[in-house]
């Protein structure tokens, strides 16, 4: 018989917003407000799932503040009224919230609820929802090669990945959704092993009934690891 693989740590590049907007002759920014709608659906899915432990979010890249100065200001109102507004949910899912990337160049009052919202729930147990932020992974593994330097120790693999913003387990699944085949510079050391998966669907639109059928497929792949 042949084994189910276990997913514990799934991550999600959260595409399309965008082209769901414009194909409704919405303006982008709609587009991110019902994707803000999909977080929340998503994330209560996979709190009440029994094997997910860690959900990771691209929520915003490196490569993001090339956008419009009116869409980049959007969307950081957006996070910091979705943190305000979930933080009830949050505890009522037992739903410890992190981030990753560099928060450096945030505002002070969204460097404020995003350490809030951390710090009130930094005891749950059910789920980590980890939201990349302000994230490249170019720029995770190079501030992590400097602080190992820093710190006068020898670089290795284990030093490296503990020097990583994401002191999490290795990602067993990674979906991206609106059709892109590419990684757009997100976790490049922690997805050596993962599954990939990419759905035409757009952020908006993806549910958790497809998130459910993506598991699935997952639980059945062939996982090798080098071996035979
Ligand atoms: C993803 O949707 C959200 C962010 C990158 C913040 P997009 O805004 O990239 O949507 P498309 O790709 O333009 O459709
Ligand atoms: C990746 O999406 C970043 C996030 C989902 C936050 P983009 O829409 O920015 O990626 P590209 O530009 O299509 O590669
Ligand atoms: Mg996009």
């Amino acid at each position: 018989m042949s084994k189910t693989n276990i997913l514990q740590h799934l991550a999600i590049i959260m595409d399309g917003n965008g082209r769901w907007a414009k194909m409704r002759e919405k303006a982008r920014t709609q587009g991110h407000k019902v994707g803000a709608e999909t977080v929340r659906a998503i994330t209560t899915y996979c709190a009440k799932h029994e094997t997910i432990e860690t959900l990771t979010l691209y929520a915003f890249s490196t490569e993001n503040w090339k956008r419009p100065k009116m869409e980049v200001s959007f969307l950081m109102k957006l996070l910091d009224n979705y943190l305000t507004n979930e933080l009830d949910t949050y505890m009522e899912l037992g739903t410890r919230f992190e981030t990753i990337g560099d928060l450096s160049p945030f505002s002070p009052k969204l460097k404020k609820t995003i350490e809030k919202t951390k710090e009130a729930t930094k005891k749950n147990t059910k789920l980590v929802q980890v939201l990349a932020l302000n994230y490249g992974s170019r720029d995770e593994i190079v501030r992590a090669a400097n602080r190992v330097i820093a710190d006068k120790k020898v670089l290795t693999e284990e030093s490296l990945s503990a020097a990583l913003d994401s002191p999490y387990s290795d990602i067993d699944l990674l979906i991206r959704t609106s059709g892109e085949q590419r990684l757009s510079n997100f976790l490049l050391w922690q997805l050596s092993y993962s599954e990939l998966f990419f759905t035409e669907t757009l952020w908006p639109d993806f549910s958790p009934q497809e998130l459910e059928k993506i598991i699935e497929n997952f639980q059945l792949r062939d996982r090798k690891f080098g071996g035979i």
